[in-house]
């Protein structure tokens, strides 16, 4: 499906992009002056190519369309799922914003704290975001639109595409995205890591309930 292998290639632009955020604030950590105007350009790149280029599309011309014909688990999915997380993005570069304006009128270690916390928590969110609509959201569109509405968002995306290529948009942030990597590096998410994952249910503790109901 030509809109969701398009939109597959921006997950691969943006996990890159993302790996450049989590190397940059790790070096802030180790004691790099924190740069500013690149967390600028990390808030630019979230809201133009992130959201509107990506979140865009998916929200416009993709989920609606499967809201509307794909039933009870389509609307789950989306409605109290994907556009909840595409929300937290947006709060957590806000929060961003906030944060670096705060600490150019005043430097203080909070401040930097919280554009740490902010970009880092961005970082995550947006990459499991990701991980689940390649392995659950769009295989599910894949294998369940007719023809008909297959055709219809493929070329509501081309348009899309043309016109915002037009204008240089993925040529500008693909650019911005190349800078960053090279300039700080790649560093993956590391929460799937651990040799033993914390199930969910430990995490709200109802392991240590059962356990303790034996
Ligand atoms: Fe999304
Ligand atoms: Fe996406």
């Amino acid at each position: 499906m030509y809109s969701t292998d398009i939109m597959r290639a921006e997950h691969d632009n943006i996990f890159t992009f993302l790996g450049a955020v989590r190397a940059l604030c790790c070096q802030v950590l180790e004691g790099l002056p924190l740069p500013v105007n690149d967390f600028r350009k990390i808030i630019a790149f979230a809201r133009n190519y992130s959201d509107h280029q990506h979140h865009g599309k998916e929200e416009n011309f993709l989920f609606n369309e499967m809201v509307a014909n794909l039933g009870p688990i389509a609307d789950k999915l989306i409605n109290h799922g994907m556009l909840v997380e595409h929300d937290l993005c947006r709060r957590h570069i806000m929060d961003l914003e906030i944060a670096l304006n705060l600490y150019e009128r005043d430097p203080k270690p909070i401040h930097k704290l919280d554009i740490l916390e902010a970009a880092e928590g961005y970082a995550t969110v947006l990459h499991r975001h990701i991980s689940k609509e390649n392995s659950v959201v769009y295989p599910l569109a894949e294998r369940s639109f007719s023809e008909e509405i297959v055709l219809r968002i493929d070329r509501q995306v081309q348009a899309f595409e043309s016109k915002t290529s037009e204008e240089g948009v993925q040529d500008h942030y693909l650019a911005m995205m190349n800078e960053l990597r090279d300039k700080y590096g790649q560093i993956e998410d590391q929460h799937d890591k651990a040799d033993k994952s914390v199930s969910l249910a430990a995490a709200f503790g109802r392991q240590h309930k059962s356990k303790s109901a034996d």
